[in-house]
């Protein structure tokens, strides 16, 4: 299943080639494919190292930020991804802010967005359209149910 915040992104755009970086089960590439984007996606790969060819009209990159480890790998996979975007192109961002008390990965500093957009250093050939965060209500172990929020994050190449 997509991430409804991916599907809120990208349901105003015009479908074009597409990329899903860290596509994991698929849920994101099957649900762009079905509104008429040429999708490629990619996984188990070292994305810093090997980026794929091209450019597109929309890249998506969802939960890449998920574990501090990868925190700094994930700022070169962005800031490549950027390179990658054609003109006139979106790259949308969606990273945690917050976990549930039960997750795992509680003690993380997760970037903010302008964390991200720092480490980008974009030129004025791009713009935000999307800078927020967004509560969502998850539910854990015996039920319980929270808010926890994501970091939405897209952008506009124009030239
Ligand atoms: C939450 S998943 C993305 C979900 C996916 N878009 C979907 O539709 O289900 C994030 C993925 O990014 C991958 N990832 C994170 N850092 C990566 C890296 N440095 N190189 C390759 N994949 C990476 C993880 O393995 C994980 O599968």
């Amino acid at each position: 299943m997509a991430n409804p915040l991916l599907m809120r992104e990208v349901e105003r755009l015009r479908p074009g080639s597409a990329l899903d970086l860290g596509c994991a089960g698929g849920g994101d590439a099957v649900w762009l494919a079905r509104r008429g984007w040429r999708v490629s996606s990619v996984e188990q790969r070292d994305l810093p190292e090997k980026f794929p060819d091209g450019e597109f009209d929309l890249i998506s990159a969802r939960f890449l930020h998920s574990h501090p480890d990868r925190s700094r790998a994930s700022c070169r996979i962005l800031k490549r991804a950027t390179e990658a975007v054609a003109a006139g192109g979106y790259l949308v961002i969606i990273g945690h802010a917050e976990t549930p008390s039960w997750s795992e990965h509680l003690d993380c500093d997760f970037p903010t967005t302008k964390n991200v957009l720092d480490s980008l250093k974009l030129m004025d050939n791009w713009i935000i359209i999307t800078n927020e965060v967004v509560r969502r209500e998850v539910t854990g172990p015996k039920g319980l149910v929270e808010t926890c929020a994501d970091n939405v994050l897209t952008l506009k190449r124009l030239l």
